[in-house]
């Protein structure tokens, strides 16, 4: 029988979808257990099928789906899983979504727009979950769109510690970059940890009837003659780094390190990081990067061990906040 059994007899079962199962896997590798094994196929007309091969009766299941490209495909599926799971009476059932589809649809920026992010996480809720994990969410405030535990995992200590490798450690010598005003208060947590370093922020605009369309206008802070750490929870089209980047450097940035949490990177991102002059990309695998989508700057690290340690501490009715030595966003 797949899964961790504690001594207080409970079970760990860790499911995938078919999304990423390479990331699923790592997890269950750093769990010391294996995936359920699952059965998943498509129908001719689209619906997806899925049945678990072995029973998951009294257990306490992770269901981890990437919400990379297809992904209201990849949301159905996660939502079958969840209800196969109560349907043969697992005990509690997480969603592990490192990646929260629809995550920047928290807000109606205009009247007659949906709140996408609170319906996705009603789906989730209706189908059967009891909690949710994710990793950065675009608006921590969307915690709340859930009506049960959601824990909010954080990579900055993931990406900070391997920066800190790139940038040294003179604090004087370096400046902590947001794309836009929004996300201030996250750099200035990246500031703090990188030894209370300097702050700036990219005063960015952008025109809402266009997806992915922004304009970087001018720096707000001292970049001269800084190593600059520009920092953002996702790229997607690499628009706004990429020109974040460009003004940086003409503002005198020695150079830009970009981190970011989740590598969308959707066409043209590749091509627009690769020659927007940032001295190294790094990004983690929350989301699958295949080869076509990599260049030479590009580092992406493994937050496998991230997830696999906050679903142990979920699983032991551990601390999940004590992996990030109090809040970080
Ligand atoms: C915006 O608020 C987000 O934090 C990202 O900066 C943005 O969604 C990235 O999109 P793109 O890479 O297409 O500019």
């Amino acid at each position: 029988m797949t899964g961790i059994i504690s001594s207080g007899e409970k079970r760990l079962v860790v499911v995938s979808g078919r999304a990423y199962p390479e990331l699923a896997e790592a997890v269950a590798k750093e769990l010391k257990t294996e995936l359920l094994p699952t059965t998943a196929y498509d129908f001719a007309n689209g619906e997806i099928y899925v049945r678990f091969n072995e029973s998951v009766r009294g257990a306490d299941a992770f269901v981890i789906q990437s919400y990379t490209q297809d992904l209201n495909k990849w949301l159905v599926e996660q939502l079958i899983m969840v209800d196969a799971l109560k349907r043969a009476s697992a005990k509690r059932i997480t969603v592990v979504a490192p990646s929260y589809p629809y995550a920047r649809q928290d807000k109606k920026h205009q009247g007659r727009e949906p709140i996408s992010a609170r319906l996705v996480a009603d789906l989730f809720k209706t189908a059967g979950a009891d909690r949710i994990m994710s990793v950065d969410l675009h608006a921590s405030q969307s915690q709340g769109f859930f009506n049960g535990p959601l824990d909010h995992l954080y990579a900055m200590p993931v990406l900070v510690d391997y920066v800190k490798t790139r940038v040294g450690a003179d604090k004087d010598k370096i400046t902590v970059v947001s794309p836009d005003a929004g996300r201030v208060r996250v750099a200035e947590k990246w500031a703090n940890r990188l030894g209370g370093c300097s702050l700036a922020f990219v005063h960015k605009t952008r025109d809402t009837t266009k997806p992915n369309h922004a304009v970087a206008n001018r720096v707000v802070g001292e970049v001269e003659g800084k190593h600059c750490v520009l920092v953002d929870d996702m790229i997607d089209t690499g628009g706004t780094i990429a020109e974040a980047v460009k003004v940086l450097l003409a503002s005198g940035a020695a150079d830009v390190i970009v981190a970011a949490t989740h590598g969308i990177l959707s066409d043209p991102a590749t091509q627009r990081l690769s020659e927007c002059g940032a001295r190294e990309v790094v990004v983690t695998n929350t989301l699958p990067i295949e080869g076509s989508k990599r260049f030479d700057k590009l580092t992406v690290l493994s937050i496998a061990p991230l997830l696999a340690r906050a679903i142990k501490e979920v699983f032991d009715d551990g601390s999940v906040t004590s992996l990030f030595d109090g809040p970080v966003a």
